[in-house]
């Protein structure tokens, strides 16, 4: 019995949806514990291509239950058009269960994300406009609608008559938009209600109950370290918290309950949205990484920023999340690169550092420090064990895990499940905590 946490370990997509997916195989329960509809998690099995905001990635496998939990925001609209997707390509959602204790994106949410992001002009933030930031707010200024409420027929008329109304203030006065009609608003979402009633439940009863029967919760983490709301790179961030410590908060469980935490990260760098990226590529290396790796948002389709690999950023991520082990994905994109980069230091002010600073200031002054390897310069995408990789490739690997001092469990070459490398047992290999005499991790990049 094992429950583990999987994590972005960088700004968000890095592989999490086919991680989660491949890891789903030994699961019975998967969580989703955050974030809403800003997440896209892609999934590749047998060429076809699915494509998740809400529903855990654990979807595909029909005896796996999958829960959204109290840590989430839902966007009801989304929510069942993603059902929808999935009966129409004959994947039962029979398994699918709601927190009802998860709130509610409602429109002048989503409203309200996109007329602020207009007036923060240069300072915007480049949320996905998708009502994230102000769901959240709402929960924490606790005016936000929960699932249980939208239950609650008379319940869920009489508060947003109450908070329409209110909401409409601002989206007048402060905005200059059109108000939003309570009732229109109120008739649309009893409507997504009934749909959604079946399935309803008490999140956090059922993980626990999962655990006291010894069953294998999986919990999957949506955007990344670096996006989180506390830890991540402020302002420029997104408004829950991805990091593992949010699994707990998000699905109303113990830390002493979990036994294990995963880091997804790339091979090399991505970030959507505004924000400092020390590693960055302007050129046409960057250009390579973008359409090498399909670097497109799943959500907004926005173009990713590319960059080298952080392992500044990584050893924060892996300090933050008390990692045990890492995937790491997309090492196929830099196949073609005579020389890979990686970040192992920052420069600021003249001076070496080698932890991430949390002062926002410091960060966007902090300069790249590099180390160059060689690259490989063939494909890795029909690798299937660490012997099949070429020797520069196995160099990189270990480089990197021993930057981060974490073992690499997992090397991905592809989007489908099949072109994935397991170098130890994610789940039940040795853990972080066992180094070695010399500080090094038990890993088999020491092979
Ligand atoms: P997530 O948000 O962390 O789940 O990641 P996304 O799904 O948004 O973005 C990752 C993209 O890379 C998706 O299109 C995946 O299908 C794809 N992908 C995942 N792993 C690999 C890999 O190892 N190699 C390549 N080339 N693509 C991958
Ligand atoms: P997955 O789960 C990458 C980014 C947005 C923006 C910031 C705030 O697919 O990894 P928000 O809409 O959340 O208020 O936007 O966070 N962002 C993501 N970037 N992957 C994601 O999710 C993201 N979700 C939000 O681009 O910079
Ligand atoms: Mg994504």
């Amino acid at each position: 019995m094992a429950n583990v946490i999987v994590i972005g370990a960088q700004w968000g997509d890095e592989g999490k949806g086919k991680i989660t997916d491949l890891l789903s195989d030994s699961a019975d329960v998967v969580v989703r514990y955050q974030g809403g509809v800003n997440a896209g998690h892609t999934i590749v099995v047998k060429g076809q291509t699915f494509k998740l905001h809400l529903i855990p990635s654990g979807i595909l496998y029909p005896d796996t239950e999958c829960i959204i939990g109290s840590g989430t925001v839902i966007d009801p609209q989304v929510l069942i058009t993603e059902l929808d997707q999935l009966k129409e390509l004959n994947i039962s959602t029979d398994k699918l269960f709601i927190s009802q204790t998860a709130h509610v994106t409602m429109p002048y949410h989503r409203l309200i994300d996109r007329a602020a992001e207009e007036r923060r002009g240069n300072h915007k933030i480049g949320t996905t406009g998708r009502g994230i930031g102000p769901t959240y707010a709402d929960k924490s200024e606790r005016t936000g609608i929960r699932v249980l409420d939208l239950m609650d027929t008379q319940g869920l008329r009489d508060q947003l008559e109450w908070t329409i109304n209110y909401k409409n203030v601002i989206l007048e006065k402060l905005y200059n938009l059109p108000p939003l009609d309570p009732q229109d608003v109120i008739e649309e979402y009893l409507g997504y209600a009934e749909r959604l009633r079946p399935y309803v439940v008490d999140a956090s009863l059922k993980i626990y109950d999962a655990i006291q029967k010894r069953r294998n919760i999986l919990f999957e983490g949506a955007q990344g370290t670096l996006l989180d709301l506390d830890h991540g790179t402020y302002p420029y961030v997104t408004s829950s918290n991805p990091v593992a410590g949010g699994a707990c908060v998000g699905t109303g469980l113990g830390p002493t309950m979990i036994d294990r935490v995963i880091g997804v990260a790339k091979a090399y760098t991505t970030r959507v949205g505004e924000g400092p990226f020390p590693t960055e590529l302007q050129d046409e290396c960057g250009e390579l990484l973008c359409s090498r790796g399909a670097e497109f948002g799943t959500t907004t389709g926005r173009k990713r920023r590319c960059g080298w690999f952080d392992a500044v950023i990584g050893r924060y991520a892996v300090r933050i999340n008390g990692m045990d082990c890492l995937a790491i994905t997309k090492l196929d994109v830099l196949d073609e690169l005579a020389e890979i980069k990686v970040c192992v230091a920052y420069e600021i002010d003249g001076e070496r550092c080698e932890d991430f600073p949390s002062s926002s200031r410091r960060f966007q002054q902090c300069r790249p420090i590099y180390k160059t390897l060689p690259g490989w310069q063939q494909s890795t995408s029909d690798c299937r064990s660490w012997e099949d990789l070429p020797t520069q490739a196995k160099d990189y690997l270990k480089f990197l895990a021993e930057l981060m001092k974490v073992p690499i469990a997992i090397v991905s070459l592809g989007a489908s499940r099949d072109q994935t490398i397991i170098l130890e047992d994610p789940i039940h290999g040795p853990k972080r905590a066992l180094l070695q005499a010399d500080g090094t991790p038990v890993s088999l990049v020491n092979k």
